[in-house]
């Protein structure tokens, strides 16, 4: 049974001059808030309204705080173990393989379903516009269960993501950095429009549904911790900073700064927007708008800005998608060079981009994104992030004490505080999503296990 944990050995020596050093502080913020900020905050938030009541901009807070923990974490370990793979791999390393597996099966779970939601979220926007432009029928914008046929738009920007990743498309530094000024522009402006209209009779009662998750009488599990599970997804995507490591100027400040930073701007523009959001027109009018901050615009009287703010989100939404549909392709292809999955999922075209996992993943979560609602998807997401950040705070504190002394480009200050913070933070989040998600989660992984056991341990190739 000892080789179930068997570790993965990586060559962790730092490779001397591999990337040019051109990188501080600044440009990680920027790269950090333009791979974070996306569905959660344009339209989760409605969805988290609708679980906490104005007490969602509690959620928000909370949600952040423990991201920022396991951000720390996750920076310290991907400075010590700079491979691809990102929480499976250090798994692989720290923990052995049984976990790494469990990690890089929730890992799959993750970046798919980000994808889906995402798009789900986009096609929010788009539908609208779409409906003006050209009387787009409502049915084919909607999912069954909110009265639709299936979300055509949703799954039309999954296959254009999908073809331009085939086409060897990677994230270009450029084209992020004017994104992220369209999406800061398209927030502040929404905020400079209805915060003046602030009214605090919005916010009372603060808390309709309480602290903890708790079964409201509709049946929905309800209060600020239930909608900080969901929020959560507003959060994450800061992998985007640690893989930058090798190109940053000094390292163990800019990355920092540069995690603690980007995660405390969102944290501040994200509740900024949902106070906005919330004092402007009370909460029940837009929890359940799949454009809410739009929605928003439109009942103050801003129908321009609203059509300014949609057409924001179509244009930047997109790069949250072609990130993470990348990330999904990178943990498969890791997977699947450790003899963990079919090396021919991982096959790598001409141009280096791998086409059939790509197309294979396309399909299958542009039917998620096409058939199901949104915060169900965004919830099931969040259970496999969730399980990663509890790996990778694990690995950290694990790493600390096994290898106290080994050289750490990036080391998380009071690493004894805000490790067990992080966990402690991610396991709570967990237990209040809502119960039929943790079943999901937990189906997932058995499925996931027996696939391990009749197929993948059998095949791993002997490392460590
Ligand atoms: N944090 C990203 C978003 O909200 C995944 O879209």
């Amino acid at each position: 049974m000892a080789d179930l944990f068997r570790k993965k050995v990586v060559d962790t020596t730092p490779q001397a001059n591999a990337l040019a050093r051109t990188l501080s502080w600044p440009h990680l913020v920027a790269l950090g808030v333009g791979a974070i900020v996306g569905t959660g905050i344009l339209t989760l938030i409605g969805v988290g309204a609708g679980l906490a009541g104005p007490s969602v901009i509690l959620s928000f807070a909370i949600a952040g705080a423990i991201c920022a923990c396991a951000a720390l974490a996750y920076a310290e370990m991907a400075t010590m173990i700079p491979a691809s793979g990102s929480a499976y791999t250090y798994s692989y390393v720290v923990l052995g393989e049984l976990i790494a597996w469990i990690i890089g099966w929730s890992l799959i779970l993750e970046y798919s379903l980000v994808v889906s939601t995402v798009a789900v979220g986009w096609s929010g926007y788009a539908a609208p516009l779409l409906q003006s432009a050209f009387g787009f029928p409502e049915a084919l914008a909607k999912s069954p269960e909110l009265g639709g046929i299936v979300n055509v738009p949703a799954v039309f920007i999954i296959g254009v993501v999908a073809l331009l990743l085939s086409a060897g498309t990677k994230e270009s530094a450029t084209l992020n950095a004017v994104l992220v000024v369209v999406k800061i522009v398209a927030l502040a402006v929404f905020v400079a429009v209805a915060l003046p209209t602030f009214d605090a009779a919005n916010l009372h009662p603060f808390m309709p549904y309480g602290f903890p998750k708790a079964l409201s009488a509709d049946g929905v599990e309800r209060g600020v911790m239930a909608a900080a599970a969901i929020i959560f997804f507003a959060f994450y995507g800061f992998d985007a900073i640690s893989t930058a490591a090798e190109e940053t100027k000094n390292p163990g400040r800019d990355l920092a700064i540069g995690i603690v930073g980007s995660m405390v701007a969102c944290v501040a523009i994200y509740i900024l927007v949902a106070v906005t959001a919330v004092g402007a027109i009370g909460f029940a009018r837009f929890a359940g708008s799949a454009e809410p901050l739009a929605l928003i615009l439109r009942e103050l009287g801003h129908p321009k800005v609203a059509v300014f703010l949609g057409a924001s989100a179509v244009i930047a939404l997109p790069t949250v998608l072609l990130a993470f549909l990348f990330g999904q392709s990178r943990i498969f292809f890791t997977m699947a060079r450790d003899g963990l999955l079919p090396p021919s999922l991982a096959t790598v075209s001409k141009r280096g981009a791998p086409v059939r996992i790509t197309l294979v993943t396309a399909a299958i979560v542009a039917v998620l994104a096409g058939f199901l609602p949104l915060g169900e998807i965004a919830a099931l997401a969040n259970a496999g992030t969730l399980a990663a950040f509890v790996a990778v705070c694990t690995c950290m504190l694990v790493m600390r004490r096994r290898a106290p002394d080994a050289p750490r480009t990036f080391r998380t200050p009071a690493a004894w505080v805000v490790g067990p913070a992080g966990i402690l933070g991610c396991l709570y989040l967990f237990l209040s999503l809502p119960l039929r998600t943790e079943l999901y989660f937990l189906a997932w992984n058995l499925a996931g296990l027996i696939l391990y056991f009749a197929y993948a341990r059998p095949r791993a190739l002997a490392i460590g």
